[in-house]
């Protein structure tokens, strides 16, 4: 597990890009944590880090469940859950034929699907200490995930 603490939205955005510059096969990640908290921040630098171009604003996904923005060799699938009644309403989606090498699935409120007991590649904690600054803790469950974050610039265990 590694942690970060972010003081400032733009901070957890630069880490979230560093992490996106080192993404480079398909990968399943939660985004954990309270309203406000940061997720959909994290996901803009992700984003950016991705390659996505700057002129596709990410907006949560509250309403529309998922939205897709397309790389030169991937794509982001960036969903929340939040609004979600049941994991059927996933199926409608496709949710299962997304998971390959190509898609990096990023999911706010991942409850229902935990629930499902779906097993995420990374989850990520997001928190508010007293000051509201926001701590962020990554638990890779694989190879694959705990090699990404080695490769973050400035982590400590
Ligand atoms: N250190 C920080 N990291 C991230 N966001 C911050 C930070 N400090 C302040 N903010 C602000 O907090 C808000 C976080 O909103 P965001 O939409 O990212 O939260 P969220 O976790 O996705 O919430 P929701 O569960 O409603 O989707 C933004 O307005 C952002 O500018
Ligand atoms: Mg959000």
């Amino acid at each position: 597990m590694i942690q970060f603490y972010s003081t400032t939205a733009e901070q957890t955005q630069t880490f979230a890009r560093q992490m996106g510059q080192q993404i480079t096969t398909g990968m399943t990640i939660a985004l954990k944590g309270d309203l406000g908290t940061g997720k959909t921040t994290f996901v803009q630098g992700l984003a950016k880090g991705l390659g996505i171009p700057e002129s596709y604003y990410i907006t949560s996904p509250t309403f529309t469940i998922i939205n897709e923005y397309n790389t030169a060799n991937l794509t982001l699938c960036h969903l929340d859950l939040y609004r979600l009644g049941s994991t059927e309403e996933l199926d409608y989606i496709g949710f299962e034929d997304l998971l390959d090498s190509r898609h990096v699935i990023v999911v706010e409120w991942p409850g229902l699907l935990e629930a499902d007991h779906f097993s995420f590649d990374l989850e990520i904690r997001f928190t508010l200490n007293e000051q509201f600054h926001r701590h962020l803790e990554l638990c890779p469950s694989n190879e694959t995930a705990f090699n990404l974050l080695n490769r973050l610039p400035g982590c400590r265990d």
